[in-house]
């Protein structure tokens, strides 16, 4: 199967979790979370509504007549939905390969259950390869960069993409994440980092990976 198919098929499994009526979902971003919330439409006379981690996906759920409501006007979510650019064997990601790592570092932050979908290509022993996101504020790009170097990574800023937030993106590259919670907390102790992609401290509680055999496999 291709890498999409298998995304489809870890989307479309996550639909399991809207187990009850009148639900309000968190929903993540990228193309994985694109087939969870084609799924979603199939089912959405049974759910709420959502609470959107960006403008992309906020798009996509109003076309398809999801209501969009504002994490200020929801309580905990119960679940919340994302895909990841890396996953290790205890859950912890990196994210905001599609720049929208703040809202869903927020989102997973107020949601009871954290369900990751992702192909098996995404899931590492050790986290690292993908150069890791971080979002800062516009003047501090190159203060940032000169401290991500100490840390021994190699900044590179992501020209001409923009946040929902308004700010910028540095991607690290060459870091081997052995403390991915140490270094979650160090990068975001930056002056001008607004967050960083490793969701260690609050990983995800549950992943449906898509085997490439075709296989669902819930860890
Ligand atoms: C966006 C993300 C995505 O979850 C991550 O980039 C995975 O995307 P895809 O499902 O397209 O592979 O963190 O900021």
């Amino acid at each position: 199967m291709t890498q999409d198919e298998l995304k489809k098929l870890a989307g479309n499994y996550a639909l399991k979790y809207i187990d009850q009526d009148d639900m309000i979902v968190g929903v993540g971003t990228g193309s994985t979370v694109r087939y969870f919330i084609e799924g979603l439409a199939t089912i959405k006379s049974r759910i709420q509504g959502c609470v959107s981690s960006s403008e992309q996906s906020t798009k996509l759920l109003k076309e398809f007549g999801i209501p969009v409501y504002e994490l200020n006007s929801v309580g905990t979510l119960d679940i919340y939905v994302d895909g990841a650019d890396e996953i290790n064997h205890q859950l912890k990601m990196i994210k905001g390969g599609g720049a929208a790592l703040t809202r869903e570092k927020i989102i997973a932050a107020a949601s009871a259950k954290f369900v990751c979908i992702a192909d098996e290509s995404k899931y590492v022993d050790l986290l690292g390869e993908f150069p890791l996101p971080v979002e800062v504020i516009p003047m501090a790009r190159s203060y940032v960069a000169r401290e991500l170097v100490k840390l021994g990574g190699n900044p590179v800023w992501r020209e001409n993409v923009v946040t929902d937030n308004g700010n910028w993106i540095i991607d690290v590259h060459n870091l081997k994440i052995l403390n991915p919670v140490e270094l979650e907390q160090k990068i975001n102790n930056i002056v001008g980092v607004v967050t960083n992609g490793l969701f260690a401290m609050r990983g995800a509680n549950e992943l449906v990976l898509a085997r490439s055999s075709g296989n669902i496999d819930v860890i």
